[in-house]
């Protein structure tokens, strides 16, 4: 929640700084006119002022900004028989240098696609691979979650952005902090966590350990009689990745549901953005419902534009983006942040307006709403 000083709601109201101050003064409390209040203080002081204080979340903010344009974020429209099967998306986490990078390089050794294409790897920080299970081609898409913000950005979204958690753990190292904090915003999410022990290939792994010390932390290996799958894995050896790919699947098949309306506007999320010198603001998207098409006009946090082009991860253009796709997009105006919504909007006048709106509303940090306006002479006679 973004704190707020006395200056900033004198602004507000269209009074002054200073008698604020003072008001508070006669309420008992010190503050200086540009310190950051709780919003249990502005309260206190809206009531002395006769003022109706409203808090509004940032989020809440953006949910009614959406509504004044009839456009509601997060749902599948309509029917439940429109509603089809969608590759799960799984995040990779773990502690620093535990080997997610070099497992999602692994992974990706094991794609056909990629293999195939032959085009030159593109990070985009998320990519879909298509792997073989018991015989039929399964798709699975993965996020590399460190070294950007976009994990912790979107844990604060809520589990829709991900399906289920691969939590990394070297063998040698064992269970360090980061690992716990991982498996905490994965069971924040509710999200089902698949356990990859990696480096299993190095003289002094310990992969029992692992277990050991995860079984304290309540994610009991199913070997133990309890529901959490624990592979071991060497992502550099290439040990066992087949293993993991396949319990990935078998998760999502057991326990998730997941489906998708393709045949929608596109919505989802930024994963994560930079500006390119070339090609201008460059984002990857991963697409959570409906269909994303070059020239759709999207939004994107503060950024708006038509969509020029876009790739998928081994660099090939694409026209189109079904649900749990990533892709790069380019033509926004600006770079989103990762873990910002993106969707489909009617046209790019509408785009324009929505993004400009949600410019201000940061720009104003409108921690607050009033509803009753005093004018200074009342303030004064305070
Ligand atoms: P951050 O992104 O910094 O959090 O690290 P990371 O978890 O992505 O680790 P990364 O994949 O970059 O690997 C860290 C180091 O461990 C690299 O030097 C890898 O080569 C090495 N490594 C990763 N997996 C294995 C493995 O299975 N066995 C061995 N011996 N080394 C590995
Ligand atoms: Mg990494």
């Amino acid at each position: 929640r973004r704190g707020a000083s006395l200056t900033d709601f004198a602004e507000k109201i269209g009074a002054d700084a200073a008698s604020l101050v003072q008001v508070m003064f006669h309420l008992g409390e010190m503050v200086t006119a540009t310190q950051s209040v709780t919003d249990e203080t502005l309260q206190l002081l809206g009531a002395e002022l006769e003022y109706d204080i409203q808090v509004v979340s940032p989020e809440d903010e953006d949910r009614e900004l959406l509504e004044s344009f009839s456009i509601e974020f997060g749902e599948d429209e309509g029917e439940d028989s429109e509603l089809l099967p969608r590759p799960p998306v799984v995040s990779v986490m773990g502690h620093v240098d535990h080997g997610k990078t070099k497992l999602l390089d692994a992974i990706r050794n094991e794609d056909v696609v990629a293999g195939e294409a032959g085009g030159i790897t593109q990070h985009i920080g998320a990519y879909q691979v298509q792997t073989e299970v018991d015989g039929t081609e399964r798709k699975i898409t993965f996020i590399d979650t460190p070294g950007h913000e976009a994990f912790t950005a979107m844990r604060a979204r809520g589990a829709r952005s991900t399906d289920i958690a691969v939590l990394v753990v070297a063998a040698d190292d064992g269970v360090m902090p980061q690992t716990i904090e991982a498996l905490n915003h994965a069971k924040a999410a509710g999200v089902p966590v698949v356990v990859a022990v990696n480096k299993i290939d190095v003289p002094d792994a310990d992969p029992a350990k692992v277990r050991g010390q995860l079984t304290e932390y309540g994610l009991v290996p199913e070997e133990y009689g309890g529901d959490t799958m624990f592979v071991d894995i060497s992502a550099k050896a290439r040990i066992n990745i087949e293993g993991l790919l396949e319990a990935i699947i078998l998760t999502a098949d057991a326990s998730l549901d997941l489906r998708a309306n393709p045949h929608q506007d596109a919505e989802g999320l930024a994963i994560e953005a930079h500006l390119d010198k070339g090609r201008g603001p460059v984002v990857t998207v991963l697409v959570q419902r409906g269909t994303l098409r070059v020239g759709d006009s999207i939004i994107a946090g503060p950024a708006y534009g038509r969509v020029r082009a876009m790739f998928d991860e081994n660099g090939q253009q694409v026209d189109e983006a079904p649900p749990a796709r990533p892709v790069l997009a380019l033509g926004l105006s600006a770079v989103p942040r990762a873990g910002d919504n993106f969707m489909v909007v009617a046209d790019d006048r509408m785009a324009r307006q929505i993004a400009e709106r949600r410019e201000a509303a940061v720009r104003n940090a409108s921690f607050a709403r009033i509803t009753k306006r005093v004018s200074l002479d009342d303030l004064s006679k305070l």
